[in-house]
């Protein structure tokens, strides 16, 4: 037994560590990994507090989003100022676009690094749920390691979640890289295969900060995927389809290049699909392992993979708790420093597959935000993945909200990723491969091959008619005074 679990106590005297105004970093990357206890106990700190009429409150940072049991009951008890780097939570949204919470949405391999440059400020507490603790003082951690490591650097205090239904033969799943140092000492990261070891399979603490220890024994919670429907089938044909078409025309190997699959329920699909497909001897360098990833891994298609997180439904995370031992090897979570690193990914060669919200006829790409306001979860690692890699693909149903919005519109409500950075746009009607192309051709592409047959017309006339209004603009003809009337017009009629 570790001298560390001397110091177990209840949540409710751990929470007591956190004080009003405490940054306090998380562990968590998607329902994964994150404090099943201490966030709930602090909640109802909280609440205390303001019904003393007292304020509290703490910035939370984490690895990206987490559960209910961290961001929906601190927000409902009120009790974050500022949250970053990414979240996916209804009642933190609501909270973040009513103006209530400060919300720093910044890409997800820089969130550690600017947390060592001191860029948030000094960090109070770190709360980091792990599978065990060795005698040693050694940590075991569980089905995610996030930005959990910086956190455990940088905090002055430490409480330690140690949750049993994190089976220990999670031991030997991690590569935790400790060779991190700031500019100008930095060295090229030695990784130059998806699953190299460069780190330790274990988390480090100071003993002498952590002045707490919890045990739990709770389950992750992941939100359970839609079930693949005819459009999101469509989708990952279409990626698939391509996939071959580049292996016939040697731009690829017929093992193709370690995948990246992003967030959500499309991106989900492809990797569902990709397990029917012809390719054999896959890899995946990426940032979660989803239910379709495991599926992927599950068929043999897949022979390993690396990521910093397994963002699993609750079905899926049984059996991969059960079957845990014949995953050793083949599946290595690593920090987010590492698993999204740009340089890490420009060498390997990703082919990175997100989502994205909306395109514009160019190739902007809106990921994050509605109807240029309100923002639906964050970049996360979008931007690390598709600006390094070899290929990128954004995919979207060419309609939401039952047909009323268009996602592909005029000009991008927000834009996060750049017409400079988009290659391979992807929505149920078709691909548009826009490498090489110039702006004007992106265009043509996009509304012949993506959008959908209602506004097909409507968008091929703005971009005649602003050609004709720009003698002296034809690069990326714009009307200004209509670019963002698809979107006003939803705003005010209901449908684009
Ligand atoms: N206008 C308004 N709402 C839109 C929209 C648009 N153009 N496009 C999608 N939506 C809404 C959908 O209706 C849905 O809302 P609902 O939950 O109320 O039904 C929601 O956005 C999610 O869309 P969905 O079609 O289910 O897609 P998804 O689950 O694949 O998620 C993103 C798509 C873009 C939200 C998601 O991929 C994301 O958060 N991306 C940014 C982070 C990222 O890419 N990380 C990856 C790095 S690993």
């Amino acid at each position: 037994m570790s001298a560390l679990s001397s110091r177990t106590v209840s949540a409710a005297e751990a929470a007591a560590h956190i004080s009003p105004g405490d940054r306090v970093g998380m562990s968590g990357f998607t329902g994964a990994g994150y404090p099943k206890a201490v966030p709930e106990a602090l909640a109802d700190r909280v609440e205390q507090a303001h019904q003393r009429g007292e304020e509290f409150r703490i910035e939370l940072w984490t690895g990206a989003s987490t559960a209910p049991e961290v961001d929906g009951l601190l927000t409902e008890a009120g009790a974050v100022s500022k949250r970053l780097p990414f979240q996916s939570d209804p009642t933190a949204r609501q909270a973040i676009n009513a103006g209530e919470i400060e919300y720093i949405d910044t890409h997800l391999s820089h969130s550690a690094q600017q947390a060592w440059f001191g860029f948030y400020g000094k960090l109070d507490v770190a709360v980091v749920e792990v599978a065990g603790i060795l005698p040693n003082g050694l940590l075991v951690p569980g089905s995610s390691v996030g930005n959990s490591k910086t956190w455990l650097d940088l905090a002055e205090k430490v409480i330690l979640e140690v949750n049993s239904w994190h089976p220990r033969a999670y031991e030997g799943f991690h590569d935790i890289y400790y060779g991190t140092r700031l500019p100008p000492q930095r060295m090229p990261l030695q990784l130059l295969d998806p699953m190299q070891r460069i780190g330790d399979p274990y988390l480090r603490v100071d003993p002498a900060k952590v002045v707490a220890v919890v045990q739990t024994e709770a389950p992750d919670r992941n939100l359970p995927f839609k079930p693949v429907d005819p459009d999101s089938q469509a989708m990952a044909d279409h990626v698939v389809d391509f996939l071959h078409h580049e292996v016939a025309r040697d731009r690829l190997p017929k093992g193709l290049f370690p995948l990246q699959s992003g967030v959500g329920n499309i991106a989900n699909a492809v990797m569902t699909n990709l397990a029917h497909s012809q390719f054999e001897d896959l890899t995946a360098y990426t940032e979660v392992i989803q239910d379709g990833m495991l599926e992927l891994l599950d068929s043999g298609k897949l022979a390993a993979a690396s990521a910093t997180s397994l963002c699993l439904s609750a079905q899926k995370a049984e059996h991969f708790n059960e079957n845990i031992e014949s995953y050793k090897g083949r599946i290595l979570l690593r920090p987010q420093e590492i698993s999204n690193h740009p340089e890490v990914i420009r060498r390997l060669g990703l082919i990175a597959i997100n989502g994205m919200i909306e395109a514009d006829i160019y190739g902007n790409v809106n990921s994050t935000h509605v109807m240029a306001s309100s923002i639906i979860n964050g970049i996360g690692g979008s931007g690390d993945f598709a600006r390094n890699a070899y290929l990128n693909f954004f995919v979207s149903p060419s309609t939401a909200k039952d047909g009323m919005i268009s996602a592909i519109v005029p000009f991008a409500s927000h834009i996060d990723h750049t017409e400079h950075d988009t290659q391979i746009l992807v929505t149920e009607q078709g691909l548009a491969d826009l490498r090489g192309l110039s702006p004007m051709a992106r265009a043509r592409s996009i509304i012949r091959n993506c959008a959908h047959p209602h506004y097909r017309d409507r968008l091929q006339d703005y971009l005649d008619r602003a050609c004709a209004a720009n003698p002296g603009g034809r690069h990326t003809p714009h009307l200004l005074g209509e670019a963002l009337s698809w979107h006003q017009a939803f705003q005010h009629t209901g449908r684009m």
